[in-house]
Formats: structure tokens, C-alpha cells, sequence
């Protein structure tokens, strides 16, 4: 299996930071993805969780009931967005492995610099990847996971 987990996230909006925030977020889908796949293709139950967000759900963007919708991420929730589209593209390109999303929640990490000390505890928030990650040949492929079950896109 293959967790694509790294992330950043930098709120400044100019060209040299989106560039950064698009090379740590969405380009390395495609560099692991790819360096993986020959190996991937040699297991009984390949799978791919990439982990994204809320931020970068049109759905959660256009739901007023969600956080996401109040939230301003202009580059952080595109590259998101960018790793959603991977994740169908690569589930649609390449049905032998599963391509699952994952949002994990506000969580208590040292993203954007600082320790989002609001954020609930790592421990909860993994969860959802590792059972993601865990799913048997009879899983999901090209789904946006969240806690409650399926996120929209
Ligand atoms: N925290 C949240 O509330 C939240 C919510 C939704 C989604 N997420 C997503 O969850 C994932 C994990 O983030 P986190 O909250 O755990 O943040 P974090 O504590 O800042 O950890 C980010 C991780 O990504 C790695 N990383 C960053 N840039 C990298 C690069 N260019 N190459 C290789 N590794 C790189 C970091 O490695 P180093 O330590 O070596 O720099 C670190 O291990 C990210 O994809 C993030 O977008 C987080």
C-alpha cells in the first residue's frame, strides 16, 4: 500500500509560494504514484490513499453547514482539489489498484508552521487513513473518505 501523506500548507498568495504549495501537494501523487506502481502491481491487494481535505472539496466548499465553506485556502485548497482529480483520474486509469481520498480532519499537527493546538488528536484523525488504507480486494476505489463515510467531490 501507499499513503501519499506529506503536505503543506502557506497562506501567502504569490506565484513562487503557490508553486511551492502545488509541489508538495498535488506533483508528488504523481512522482510516488508512479515510482510505486510497478511494485503496487506485484501485491494481492494494491492501494493508494491519498490524503487531501475538505478545503479542497467543491461539495464541502458550497456546503454552509461545513467549516470548509468559511475557511479562506486559495492555493492550499486548490492543490487539494488537484489531488481529488488525481485520485479519480488514477482509480479511472488504473482499475487493478485502489485510489481512495481521504479527509482527516481538523488535527492538532505542526501544519502551516504551528501547532493547530484546535485540532483534535492525531490519533483520531489517523484513523480513517489506516482503515482506508486497510480496505480488503472487495473495497472502494475512487471515493473521498471522511469519518462519517463518503465525502463529496
Ligand atoms: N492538520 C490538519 O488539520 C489537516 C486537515 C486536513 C488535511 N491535512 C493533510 O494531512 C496531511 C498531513 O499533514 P499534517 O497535518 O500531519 O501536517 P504536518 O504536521 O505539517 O506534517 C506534514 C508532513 O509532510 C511532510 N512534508 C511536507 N513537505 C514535504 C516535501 N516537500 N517532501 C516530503 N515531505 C514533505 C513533512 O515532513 P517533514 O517533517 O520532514 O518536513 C511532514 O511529515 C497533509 O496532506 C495535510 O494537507 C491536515
Amino acid at each position: 500500500m501507499l499513503v501519499n501523506n506529506a503536505g503543506i500548507a502557506m497562506l501567502a498568495l504569490n506565484g513562487p509560494d503557490a508553486l511551492k504549495v502545488f509541489d508538495a501537494n498535488a506533483v508528488p501523487i504523481v512522482r510516488v504514484t508512479e515510482a510505486a506502481l510497478p511494485l503496487l502491481k506485484r501485491s494481492a491487494n494494491p492501494v493508494v490513499v491519498n490524503v487531501s481535505s475538505a478545503l479542497g472539496s467543491f461539495a464541502a466548499n458550497h456546503d454552509p453547514a461545513r467549516p470548509a465553506s468559511h475557511v479562506s485556502a486559495i492555493v492550499y485548497g486548490a492543490s487539494k482539489a488537484a489531488v481529488s482529480m488525481l485520485t479519480v483520474q488514477y482509480a479511472r486509469a488504473v482499475p487493478e489498484v485502489k485510489f481512495n481520498a481521504v479527509e482527516p480532519g481538523y488535527t492538532a499537527t505542526e501544519m502551516g508552521g504551528h501547532h493547530n493546538s484546535q485540532g483534535r488528536p492525531v490519533e483520531i484523525s489517523a484513523r480513517n487513513i489506516v482503515l482506508t488504507a486497510a480496505i480488503g480486494n472487495d473495497g472502494p476505489t475512487g471515493t473521498f473518505q471522511e469519518d462519517d463515510g463518503e465525502l463529496g467531490w
